[in-house]
């Protein structure tokens, strides 16, 4: 008989999530409470993660449980013991690319039948898709989501010794694990969670019930691991949260808000701190005057404003309007004005007119974005707009994507062109993609710039002056009479 796995997960309920309560979030230590067995030893794994940087940062961790484990790192699908997926539910094409690839890692068993196959992340959050692993692919070893990834030791343990199959998604309000080792693979860059899930249940989102409530880490904890990081010589930080304004709200024991930690961050020895992604409803004065203070804190701002059109908002429970988002735009050019802002617009959504898209473009031109990510909708099961009736074809929708795309491309441009002439500082990460020869590396408001110099700039901030402004990248010339 199937074995009943039933008990491991409950359906996304927006109802019963919208009942969630604040309460003191319980940290669970790591290193006092998982017992870490070396069954790793002589083993090889992969990791593909798919997704935002919270996934990128979980899989740093995943890749510290497993070193400790004494797995070895490997490139190569053919020589892996164990490969890991770790998933991106927020779209459907995102989840169709992972059902593809888990189906392409077949052949892989075959060869290697010791081969541990494991799927994680936000896709098994979503108990359809745990049916679908279940029936479909049954070569999948482990499945686990995003609230129990410090428990990888014994679901190994449990698929490499007893051989058997483990299923194990937490649908529980989730805790906050710290002192997960940690294996980063950037030694120039770094992220950093300061807090988990998200409590705004935007109406197209998934992430609120795939990522569970919003919690926050404490202070000291995010203080002393940027400290720690500093010293190791990183250049940049970039703090993670769904919504990073909300941070502290959680905290029952004190009143410490997102400026306060960025007021905080001011006075590590970090060169660079950035941070994703912002809401614009949490978005308060007291961060934009931190901001203002400049120092570490770097002039770019991801403000996501997903439409222009105030009955677009509404539907999708964005709680703001056209109004107040640009009353926060203005005061954030009015206290930082070489700001760069990039945002997130979503098309299409359920009920969007010509005349709803219309006022998105004209927002984009406002409010002088200088980059977006811009997705079509796309409907997830279980969140409200899902079920909202959506008139518009894709064909239509396709078309607004592209006109949107031309107007931000022009806003790329533009972004650059402000610099043209200027020297800035950029922190080089290395050789460029397209060209060995050429070093590339970001400035302080977040342009990537092309320029020749020797390698040994690699890790370095150092001041370009600019040559050339292109929509996608800016060159430049070392300039070493400015060192
Ligand atoms: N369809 C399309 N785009 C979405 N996003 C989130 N959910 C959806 C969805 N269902 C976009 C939003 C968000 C970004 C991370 O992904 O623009 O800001
Ligand atoms: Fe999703 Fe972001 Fe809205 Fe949270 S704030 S529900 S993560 S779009």
């Amino acid at each position: 008989m199937a074995k009943d796995y039933s008990h491991y997960f409950t359906r996304p309920s927006a109802q019963a999530a919208r009942k969630r309560k604040t309460t003191t979030t319980p940290i669970i230590d790591f290193e006092a409470h998982i017992n870490v067995r070396h069954l790793g030893v002589g083993k090889k794994y992969l990791i593909q993660t798919y997704g935002c940087q919270g996934n990128e940062a979980d899989t740093e961790n995943m890749r510290g449980i497993l070193e400790q484990m004494g797995f070895e790192a490997t490139t190569q699908e053919t020589e892996a013991d164990l490969i890991i997926l770790n998933t991106c539910a927020i779209r459907e094409n995102a989840e169709n690319r992972v059902f593809g690839e888990i189906g392409r890692l077949k052949q892989y068993k075959k060869h290697h039948p010791d081969l541990i196959l494991a799927v994680a992340g936000c896709m098994p959050q979503d108990e359809s898709v745990v049916d679908r692993l279940l029936k479909n692919y049954p070569y999948v070893d482990i499945i686990f989501g995003t609230h129990n990834m410090h428990q990888l030791p014994y679901y190994l343990e449990t698929a490499i010794h007893g051989k058997e199959r483990v299923v194990e998604v937490y649908s529980i309000e989730g805790s906050i694990i710290e002192n997960i080792p940690k294996r980063r693979e950037n030694k120039i860059k770094a992220w950093v969670h300061i807090m988990f899930g998200c409590d705004e249940f935007c109406t197209y989102c998934i992430v609120p019930y795939t990522r569970g409530k919003e919690r926050s880490r404490q202070p000291e904890a995010i203080l002393d691991e940027v400290r720690q990081l500093a010293n190791e010589g990183y250049q940049e930080v970039t703090l993670l949260g769904q919504n990073v304004n909300a941070y502290g709200r959680d905290f029952t024991d004190k009143d410490y808000t997102f400026a306060n930690l960025l007021d905080d961050l001011r006075g590590t020895d970090m060169p660079r701190v950035r941070f994703m992604t912002s809401h614009p409803r949490d978005f308060d004065q007291a961060t934009v005057d931190v901001l203002a203070k400049g120092g570490n804190l770097m002039p770019h701002i991801h403000l996501p404003v997903q439409s222009g059109s105030n009955k677009v908002l509404k539907k999708m429970n964005r709680k703001y309007t056209v109004e107040t988002y640009l009353a926060l735009v203005d005061a954030i050019y009015q206290a930082i004005p070489q700001a760069s802002l990039t945002t997130d617009i979503i098309v299409g959504f359920p009920g969007e007119t010509e005349e709803d898209f219309q006022a998105t473009l004209e927002m984009v031109k406002r409010c002088r974005f200088e980059g977006a990510f811009t997705f079509i909708f796309s409907a997830r099961a279980n969140t409200p707009a899902a079920n909202y009736s959506d008139e518009t074809p894709m064909e239509e929708k396709k078309a607004r994507l592209k006109r949107l795309n031309e107007r931000i491309n022009a806003g790329y441009l533009a972004g650059h062109q402000r610099f043209d002439g200027h020297t800035v500082e950029v922190l080089v990460d290395g050789e460029s993609k397209h060209d060995d020869t050429v070093l590339a590396g970001y400035t302080q408001h977040n342009k990537l710039v092309n320029f020749k110099g020797p390698k040994s700039l690699i890790g370095a901030r150092v001041p370009v002056n600019i040559t050339e402004a292109k929509t996608w990248f800016l060159k430049g010339v070392y300039d070493e009479s400015a060192q």
